[in-house]
């Protein structure tokens, strides 16, 4: 008999054994598809006192069955909690924690990408000696443009004063623009900060909001290191060309070591695609325009 497969979601905040709202539609698309469900509430796993009860809702299961959650990033930390509660009620999530975090930090999974993404260098921060290292590191850069970010998320709709520095050489610019990342993210950052080399990609458009450079980029999903599908990364913009062929990123996919993760590549403007970055395919958001039930569909068809 078929494996039963759940999904797990978190609870809305405000309304116990219901759905967070900005998941329900993929609540509805993964049962349309043959998943079972499972809630927690989200709060609890991230507060200091109670995330001990964060699977209160969940019963104990008869045998051990796998579960992959769709939500909010966690940390490694927080992803480490939620895995051993799930296991002690006999729900394995897909991803151990070491797969998690190969995918959720770019410095980790870098290993497996290095041909096919920007340069880059990275740093733990713990001091204000911290950011003199990575500085000391950019040089490899030279007179180049960079992009910074933490290890996993950046603070693009900050461009100009917390992403993007038009000369890597430009210490005291650099220094700023990590300064500005590290007051944005504040308590968020997670774990350190890396420079990538900026590598001109293709334009569609500008972002309405923030002014930001939107690019011919797509997200992947892979499980069980099968595509799952291509999609158009941004709602705005128009994307001229037809899809890509995805054939050489199935072959690095295949060394990833995760069960379910995304990829989001992007066109260059000589035309080749390069790997912008990884996550964890519990974690990496759908985009807006991809078709929910298609993407449960597909996920069903991956875990079989
Ligand atoms: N090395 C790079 N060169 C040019 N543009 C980049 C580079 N890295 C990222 N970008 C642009 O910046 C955006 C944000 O970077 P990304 O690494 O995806 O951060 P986030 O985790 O915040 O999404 C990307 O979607 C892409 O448009
Ligand atoms: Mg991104």
């Amino acid at each position: 008999m078929k494996e039963q497969l759940y999904i797990l979601f978190c609870e809305s905040p405000f309304q116990t054994n219901k759905v967070d709202e900005d998941f329900e539609d993929q609540f509805i698309s993964a049962k349309e598809n043959g998943f079972e469900t499972l809630l927690f509430n989200f709060e609890d796993l991230t507060s200091a006192d109670r995330f001990s009860v964060v699977t209160k809702r969940i019963k104990q299961n008869e045998e051990l069955a796998t579960v992959i959650y769709r939500g909010w990033m966690l940390t490694p930390k927080q992803y480490s909690i939620l895995y051993n509660e799930l296991l002690s009620k006999n729900y394995k999530l897909i991803n151990t924690v070491e797969e998690y975090q190969n995918c959720h930090y770019l410095p980790d999974n870098l290993r497996f990408i290095e041909n096919r993404t920007p340069k880059t260098v990275f740093e733990k921060f713990d001091s204000e000696n911290s950011i003199d290292k990575l500085i000391e590191k950019s040089k490899i850069f030279g007179q180049k443009s960079v992009i910074l970010k933490d290890y996993v998320k950046s603070e693009k709709h900050d461009w100009e004063t917390a992403c993007f520095v038009l000369d890597a050489s430009d210490t005291d610019k650099l220094k700023q623009t990590i300064n500005k990342l590290i007051e944005l993210r504040d308590k968020y950052l997670n774990e350190g900060i890396v420079v990538r080399e900026f590598v001109e990609l293709n334009n569609l458009t500008i972002h309405s909001k923030s002014g930001m450079p939107l690019t011919e980029e797509y997200r992947l999903f892979f499980c069980n290191k099968k595509i799952l599908g291509i999609y158009d990364y941004w709602e705005e913009g128009e994307y001229k060309h037809s899809k890509p062929d995805t054939t050489e990123f199935e072959e690095i996919a295949k060394r990833v070591e995760s069960n379910f993760f995304s990829m989001d590549i992007a066109r260059q403007k000589n035309g080749e695609l390069i790997i912008i970055e990884l996550g964890d395919g519990q974690v990496a958001g759908l985009p807006d325009k991809t078709d929910r039930n298609e993407f449960y569909k597909q996920l069903q068809i991956c875990c079989c």
